[in-house]
């Protein structure tokens, strides 16, 4: 895909509403997150010192490791705009409870409970906004798009959010600060009840323990998301340990004031934007393994670099460097997950991610102080460059098998959303159909469908003409992208009438089962299939034969 036509799918993709109200709850979710964090350490740093701070932080840090599969059972319950609505408004109120608590001087520890409840609620978005997230594009092309879309918006919230944060203690105090904050999330709550996505929402049949589970299992029993899973808990590992080290690479490295940490951690949060922008180029592209490799290679190399970086300037390149590579990787892993992922378990494998993300960040950050004591400063941070890229080798063969699974023949995809019910259906539903569909070719006069047998396959023809018979008599003829076999299935009845090739004949065939599961998912598109096939039914009954197929 050219530069040209990457822009010009960036361009489709911006102007998709439903896209564009999901981006922007979400800026209003990481800008809460992100701002309530630092205003709630501050708050509890002022009240009772690095002590209560740090219970503080471990409190927002333990519902935020244990919660996120919980909450993403009840996630993928509920239908997309409903699971993101009320994520949003939990958060709302679990912040204003915070803020009105901290501006009434209540005990601390109900502070510290609702900023805990917060947290809970914080980890409700992210899974389900990445399920969500290729039920609003159009073309599978454009899922890296999104995704790259998603880490400008959180690079941006990271850069501006203790930048508010830090502005609004200094004006107004740290509990106003978090009610503005839990503003913020009612007007993400309001943007996403006018999302509308079409995710199916899986029958419920097994109780929150099967199901929370069953999305467990989806990760651990499969061997390459157990990769993904690897390598994303490496890259938070990654930046945890920064979270520690970079306070002593400023002091003993750069001989500067520990105040100027701000300014590389900034410099990781702008690199993370540019990196965000770097990954549209992934749009369209077949592979992601290359993408994710380099990535790492990215936040490898700077890391190992900085222990020799005696320059504030140098180190904040290097360190863009890191967050630029990080994106990459965010955005390669995760398109190659929703690519490949089932529906019916997309938000709580998220769920599980998210999970690992914190825990990743926490054992980087309880790693960090030990690595700086048996290795040296120096030692650290080759070491911390080295997790990154060694956790994707190991990877590798997994990255392989997860692209293959996920191409997506561009052509059938097309072909199969020419079809007026398909075409109702979400992007992923069609994208799993076209993955499945095969491809056969008929010789002139062979029958594809014979009246009376059972229905196996449903058909769109790529090229040549086929006819409809009945007992003999002509119904119709049919041409490329018109279709055929779906009544036997959707009915389960045996074939209504015969269909054979009239020259040579290039169709595409979905398996019954494919057909079936994939489109009784969605309501809208199961009803105008079943239209469908009452009109050409009814139509047989009033035409004279020989019309062709509208
Ligand atoms: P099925 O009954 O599974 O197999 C034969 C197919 O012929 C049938 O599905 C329809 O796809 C097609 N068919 C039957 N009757 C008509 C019709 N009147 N118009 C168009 N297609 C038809």
């Amino acid at each position: 895909m050219s530069v040209l036509e990457q822009l010009r799918l960036a361009v489709t993709a911006v102007r998709r509403p439903a896209l564009r109200l999901l981006l922007l709850g979400y800026f209003g979710y990481c800008l809460a997150r992100k701002a309530s964090r630092v205003a709630l350490v501050v708050y509890a740093f002022d009240v009772g010192g690095v002590h209560t701070a740090s219970v503080v932080a471990a409190a927002q840090l333990i519902p935020a490791i244990v919660a996120p599969p919980v909450a993403s059972v009840f996630g993928d319950r509920l239908s997309s705009e409903a699971a993101l609505t009320l994520g949003y408004v939990l958060q709302a109120v679990a912040l204003v409870g915070t803020g009105v608590s901290m501006i009434g001087d209540w005990p601390l520890v109900v502070t510290v409970l609702l900023a805990a409840a917060a947290a809970a609620a914080f980890t409700l978005t992210r899974p389900v906004y990445l399920a969500t997230l290729p039920d609003v594009v159009e073309h599978p092309d454009e899922l890296a798009l999104g995704n790259a879309a998603s880490t400008w918006v959180d690079g941006l919230a990271s850069v501006v959010g203790p930048v508010l944060a830090g502005t609004g203690l200094l004006l107004i105090g740290g509990g106003p600060v978090i009610v503005l904050l839990g503003a913020t999330c009612l007007a993400s709550a309001l943007v996403s009840t006018r999302v509308r996505t079409d995710r199916p929402t899986p029958a419920s049949a097994s109780g929150v323990t099967g199901a929370l589970s069953a999305g467990i299992r989806a990760v651990t029993c499969d061997r390459d998301l157990r990769s993904i899973a690897a390598i994303t808990m490496a890259m938070y590992a990654v930046v945890g340990l920064l979270d520690v080290l970079l306070v002593v690479v400023v002091v003993e490295l750069l001989g500067l004031d520990s105040a100027r940490t701000g300014g590389l951690t900034a410099a990781i949060g702008a690199g993370a934007v540019l990196g965000g922008v770097t990954a549209t180029a992934l749009a369209g592209r077949a592979r992601l393994m290359p993408a994710v490799v380099g990535g790492a290679l990215c936040v490898g190399l700077p890391l190992a670099l900085l222990a020799v970086s005696s320059r504030f300037w140098v180190s904040a390149a290097l360190l863009a460097g890191v967050g630029a590579g990080k994106s990459v990787v965010t955005v390669g892993l995760q398109t190659l997950l929703q690519r490949t992922i089932d529906e019916g378990v997309a938000v709580r494998v998220f769920g599980v991610q998210e999970s690992l993300v914190q825990a990743g960040t926490a054992a980087g950050a309880a790693l960090g102080p030990l690595l700086v004591v048996v290795l040296g400063l120096p030692g650290a941070l080759v070491c911390t460059g080295v997790i990154l890229p060694a956790a994707t080798i190991l990877g590798l063969a997994s990255l392989g098998r997860l692209d293959a699974r996920a191409v997506v023949p561009g052509a059938v995809f097309s072909l199969l959303r020419s079809v007026p019910f398909l075409a109702l259906l979400p992007v992923r539903s069609v994208e799993r159909m076209a993955r499945h569909a095969v491809s056969v070719s008929v010789a002139e006069g062979e029958v594809v469908v014979q009246e009376g047998e059972a229905g196996d396959r449903f058909y769109v023809i790529v090229r040549g003409a086929a006819v409809v018979t009945r007992a003999g008599v002509l119904l119709r003829r049919l041409g490329a992208g018109q279709w055929f076999g779906e009544i036997a299935l959707l009915r389960d009845v045996p074939r209504t009438a015969t269909v054979a090739a009239v020259g040579p004949l290039q169709l595409v065939g979905l398996e019954r089962d494919v057909f079936l599961s994939t489109l009784t998912g969605t309501d809208r598109a199961h009803r105008a299939a079943t239209r469908t096939v009452e009109d050409h039914l009814a139509a047989d009954h009033l035409r004279p034969p020989d019309v062709d197929a509208g």
